[in-house]
C-alpha cells in the first residue's frame, strides 16, 4: 500500500539535498509525495538553525499541527536536520506530539524510525556526537552522509542537481551554528563523487552545482596524493551530458590560483563565484573569527578580476554585528562599492546559542538599526546591480533554460506551450524571455533588450549566425 509523505525544507542547499535523500529512501519503502498536510500519513520538517527567524518559522509550522495530531494521532511527525541536531529534547518540549528528532548526519536512520514509531509508538531521537563528546575521528563518524540515493523528483529542475562534495566545517566563525549543527569538515572522496556524477549524467542532469559549507577549502587525501577543488572539477568537466558545474559556497582565504585558472580554462565551469565577505571592515571581521582582513580580501578579488575576465562575483553579509559601530558599518558600504558585487544576500545578525559569539560578545546593536543598515546595503547592492546589467543590453547570451518563470506558474495555463521561461548566463544572471516549454533543459543564445538589477529581459536568437557569443565571457 503505497503511503503518502508530506515534507517541507528550509534552509540552504544542503538541506535540499538532505530531502532529496530523505524522500529517496522513502520511496523505495512505498512513499509518495503530497502537498497537504491532512493527506500525509508522515509530515516531516528539515530545518534549519542559522538565524532566529529560521526555527521560529518551524516552531510555529509545528504549532499549527498541534491539534491536527490529537485528530489523527496515528500520523508520525518528525524534526530532521540542523535545529534537530541543535535542539535535541527541547523538541519534545515544546511539541510533545513530534515523533522523531533526527540530526543532519543520521538521516539514514529515517525511514527504520517511522517503522519504529508506527509498531512500537514513543518519542525516539538519532543525533550526531557534539563537538566536544568524543575523538574528532568518533565525531567524524557520527555524521554521515547517505548521498548515493537520488530522487530526480526533489531537484529544482530535472536538469539541475546539487552533489555534495563536504561537508560539515572548521571554521567557527564566531555568529555561526553550522559547525555545532553539521560537525567537521571531511571531503568526500573524489571517486564517490565522480560516480555520482555519472549517475546524475545518465539521468539526463546537465548542471551540477557542487555543494558544501566551504567548497573551496575542499581536500582529500588518497593512495595518489591529495586532490582539490581544482582537480575535481577537471575531473567532473570530462563527463560528457554534464553541460555545466558550479560549486558554493567558497571561503575567500582558499580562493586559489589553480582553482581561479581551472575556471578560466574549463568552459564547462560557470564564471560565477560566491564567496561571502560578511563585513569591510578589520575589526568586525577579527570579531567574526573570520581569518582574513579587508585588504586580503581586496587582494582575491583583484586575482579574481585580473585572472577570470567577464566572471562575477557575489557576496554575503551580516549587519549588525555585535558592536558594530556606524563608522565599521560606513566601511562595509565603502568596500560593498569598491567590489561591485553581482548580487548580495544581506542578514541581520541574529545571536546563536552554543556559538563563541553568544558566549562572549554582546549583541548590542538595535533592531531598528539593524534593519535600517539592511535595507541600506541592499539598495546600493541593487543600484550597483543594475548599472553593471547595462552591460548586456543588446548583447547576447548563453542561457541554460530553466523552464516557465514563476510568473508563468502563476498566469498562465497549464497546457500552453508558448510562455514566459527562465534561465541563467553562464555567469549566474538569470534571464527572463517568451519560448517554449520544451526548451527546457537547452542551451541557447538570448538577446538583451531590457534589465532590471535582478534580471535581464530578452528573446530567443533564432538565427544563429551572430556575432560572437561570449565576447564578455557570459
Ligand atoms: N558556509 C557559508 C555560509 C553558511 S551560512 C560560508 O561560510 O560562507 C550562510 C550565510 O548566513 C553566511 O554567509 C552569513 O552571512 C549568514 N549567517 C550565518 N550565521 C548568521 C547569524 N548568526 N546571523 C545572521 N546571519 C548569519
Ligand atoms: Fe559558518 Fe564560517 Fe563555517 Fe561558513 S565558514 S559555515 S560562516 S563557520
Ligand atoms: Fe541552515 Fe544548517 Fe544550512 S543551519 S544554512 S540548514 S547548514
Amino acid at each position: 500500500m503505497t503511503k503518502k509523505l508530506y515534507i517541507e525544507t528550509v534552509g540552504c542547499q544542503m538541506n535540499m539535498l538532505d530531502s532529496e535523500m530523505v524522500v529517496a529512501s522513502l520511496r523505495k519503502k512505498g512513499y509518495e509525495l503530497t502537498d497537504a498536510v491532512s493527506e500525509a500519513d508522515t509530515i516531516l520538517f528539515n530545518t534549519c538553525s542559522v538565524r532566529e527567524h529560521a526555527e521560529h518559522k518551524t516552531y510555529s509550522a509545528l504549532g499549527r499541527l498541534r491539534e491536527h495530531k490529537k485528530a489523527h494521532p496515528g500520523k508520525v511527525i518528525g524534526v530532521l536536520g540542523c535545529m534537530a541536531q541543535k535542539d535535541q529534547k527541547l523538541i519534545f518540549e515544546k511539541a510533545p506530539y513530534v515523533d522523531i528528532v533526527v540530526g543532519p548526519g543520521q538521516l539514514q536512520q529515517v525511514p527504520d524510525l517511522i517503522e519504529k514509531v508506527e509498531s512500537e509508538r514513543g518519542q525516539h531521537t538519532a543525533l550526531s556526537l557534539g563537538r566536544k563528546s568524543g575523538s574528532v575521528d568518533q565525531i567524524k563518524r557520527s555524521h554521515e552522509t547517505f548521498d548515493p540515493l537520488r530522487d530526480p523528483t526533489m531537484r529544482p529542475t530535472p536538469f539541475q542537481a546539487y552533489l555534495r562534495i563536504q561537508i560539515g566545517c572548521d571554521k567557527f566563525c564566531t555568529y555561526c551554528i553550522v559547525p555545532m549543527t553539521r560537525g567537521p569538515e571531511q571531503g568526500r572522496s573524489p571517486e564517490e563523487i565522480i560516480d555520482e556524477a555519472n549517475v546524475l549524467a545518465a539521468q539526463g542532469c546537465k548542471e551540477i552545482t557542487l555543494v558544501g559549507q566551504t567548497v573551496n577549502s575542499y581536500q582529500y587525501k588518497g593512495e595518489s596524493g591529495t586532490v582539490r577543488l581544482s582537480g575535481l572539477l577537471q575531473q567532473l568537466h570530462e563527463i560528457e551530458g554534464i553541460e555545466r558545474l558550479k560549486f558554493v559556497t567558497n571561503y575567500p582565504k582558499d580562493m586559489t590560483l589553480d582553482l581561479l585558472e581551472t575556471i578560466r580554462d574549463y568552459p564547462k565551469i560557470s564564471k560565477y563565484i560566491h564567496v561571502p565577505l560578511q563585513s569591510g571592515s578589520d575589526e568586525v571581521l577579527r570579531r567574526m573569527k573570520r581569518g582574513y582582513t579587508v585588504d586580503d580580501y581586496r587582494r582575491m578579488m583583484d586575482r579574481i578580476r585580473e585572472t577570470i575576465p567577464g566572471s562575477s562575483v557575489s557576496s554575503d553579509f551580516i549587519v549588525g554585528f555585535c558592536g558594530e559601530t556606524e563608522e565599521e558599518f560606513g566601511e562595509t558600504i565603502s568596500l560593498l562599492r569598491e567590489c561591485r558585487f553581482k548580487n548580495s544576500f544581506i542578514f541581520k545578525y541574529s545571536e546563536r546559542p552554543g556559538t563563541k559569539g553568544a558566549e562572549h560578545l554582546e549583541d548590542d546593536v538595535p533592531d531598528e538599526v539593524k534593519k535600517r543598515r539592511n535595507n541600506e546595503l541592499l539598495s546600493i547592492q541593487n543600484q550597483i546591480s543594475e548599472e553593471d546589467n547595462q552591460v548586456f543590453l543588446g548583447q547576447n547570451v548563453e542561457v541554460l533554460v530553466e523552464g516557465p518563470s514563476k510568473w508563468a506558474k502563476q498566469n498562465s495555463d497549464q497546457d500552453s506551450q508558448v510562455l514566459q521561461l527562465t534561465g541563467r548566463t553562464n555567469c549566474d544572471r538569470i534571464v527572463v524571455f517568451d519560448g517554449n516549454r520544451r526548451l527546457a533543459g537547452q542551451i541557447l543564445p538570448v538577446g538583451i533588450y531590457e534589465v532590471t538589477p535582478f534580471t535581464l529581459l530578452g528573446t530567443v536568437v533564432t538565427e544563429h549566425r551572430v556575432p560572437a557569443l561570449t565576447n564578455l565571457g557570459v
